[in-house]
């Protein structure tokens, strides 16, 4: 078996944990980002080649880009490593006729007005949605069902771009902003609720490892009004735990990712239902990474990277087993630089984030308790020590 060559897409610094773990895995690892992130810490050690690109969305440079590569390189899988680059990843993949998820299957894991129509169709509760292509539709919608209602961009991130609104009158309104890039929104109900994760990992259309976590606030409510985003772990066999860890299994069914990890959330509405929220086909951000190890044992990326190159070598990949832990992670933006955790002393912290203007933890322990108090203080005093309220992003930064 020749060895594998992997061409990890990268538009934002992301994905270190993976570049180690295909280097160590034994792969020749190629890294793509954009100009301006040359200079961030990537694990040169674990990198064979680094290539530099002012975009890696733009077509078709990338895929004459790429085409070039593969003159000199036989690459055998691209790996997307930032959310943004998941379409991109997919459609070299149709170009180049590489395995793994092509156009269609990527959209589910991206589009959120696709996740809605393919999850629907399959069954699994959605908020109340429709598409902004036809105003009698859209019309019919608003009367149909009553506000408030958010307004979404249909592949940003981060609770990015997404308005509340309240009335049609506003929904005209900000279509009219919109212009041209109005069909890429969709409208839909606002379920106000509790919001949960589960992330996976999935091997030949099974998920072979999956954790229930639950957010303290609404990412929506601490990314538009500031605060401490925190999540902790559930009970892997209480009602809410398997509650979602049944819905992500039918999700992930209908959404037929082959391999690969996931992060999906869902919301718990008020009526007491659960309805699915979205799904992206990577590993979650905020520090979710060491929150699930810390928790599980497992590391996402690392077990990702894993398991794309046992598939390029035609070898089985099994998960490694849960732990079966608690874990909690708090992440906030401080009003330091280098925000000083000295004074958090608890043996239960596994994990400081390390990341200017930002302040984070993550506790372990063996019960749901522990971890709830310790959340529950940490909170409060980071409110006290550290936070700072930056205004929203409607996009990215470029
Ligand atoms: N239909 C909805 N009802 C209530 N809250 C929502 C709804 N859609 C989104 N939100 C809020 O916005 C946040 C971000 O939405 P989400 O669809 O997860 O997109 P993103 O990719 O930006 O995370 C959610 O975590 C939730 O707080
Ligand atoms: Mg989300």
């Amino acid at each position: 078996m020749p060895q594998p060559t992997i061409l990890c897409l990268a538009s934002y610094f992301k994905g270190t944990t993976f570049l180690k773990a295909a280097k160590k895995q034994g792969a020749h690892v190629l890294l793509l980002t954009r100009e301006k992130n040359k200079d961030e810490p990537w694990p040169r050690d674990y990198i064979d080649e680094v290539f530099l690109m002012p975009s890696l969305s733009l077509r078709p440079d990338i895929f004459y880009a790429v085409s070039y590569l593969m003159r000199e390189h036989e690459i055998s899988q691209v790996v997307p490593l930032d959310d943004y680059d998941v379409e991109t990843a997919a459609a070299l993949r149709e170009h180049l006729r590489l395995p793994g998820v092509g156009d269609s299957v990527a959209r589910f894991f991206r589009d959120k007005l696709a996740m809605r129509l393919q999850a629907e169709a399959h069954g699994i509760a959605v908020p109340p949605f429709v598409p902004v292509f036809n105003y009698d539709r859209l019309r019919a919608f608003m009367g149909r069902v009553p506000p408030p209602w958010v307004l979404k961009p249909r592949s940003e991130a981060g609770a990015m771009g997404i308005k509340k609104v309240s009335s049609a009158e506003e929904v005209w309104r900000r279509l009219d902003e919109l212009g041209d890039q109005q069909s890429f929104f969709h409208l839909e109900k606002f379920v106000p609720g509790e919001i949960y994760h589960v992330d996976s990992i999935v091997w030949d259309g099974e998920i072979q490892f999956a954790l229930p976590h639950k957010y303290a606030r609404p990412p929506m409510s601490v990314a538009h009004e500031g605060g401490v985003f925190v999540s902790r772990t559930l009970k892997r066999d209480g009602e809410e735990g398997l509650a979602i860890l049944e819905m992500n299994t039918r999700l992930l069914r209908a959404f037929e990712l082959p391999r690969g990890v996931t992060h999906a959330e869902f919301i718990r509405g008020e009526d007491g239902r659960y309805y699915f929220l979205e799904v992206a086909a990577r590993v979650g951000g905020a520090n979710l990474e060491q929150l699930i190890e810390a928790a599980s044992g497992v590391n996402l990326w690392a077990e990702w990277a894993k398991l794309e190159i046992a598939f390029a070598e035609g070898r089985p990949y099994q998960a490694p087993t849960d732990s079966e832990q608690y874990a909690g992670v708090l992440v906030c933006l401080a009003r330091q630089e280098w925000p000083d955790l000295a004074a958090y002393v608890e043996p239960e912290i596994a994990y400081r984030v390390h990341k200017k203007y930002h302040a984070g933890l993550v506790v372990l322990a063996t019960d749901e308790a522990r971890v709830q108090t310790l959340l529950r203080e940490y909170a409060r005093r980071f409110g006290e020590d550290f936070l700072a309220v930056a205004p929203p992003l409607d996009k990215p930064p470029t």
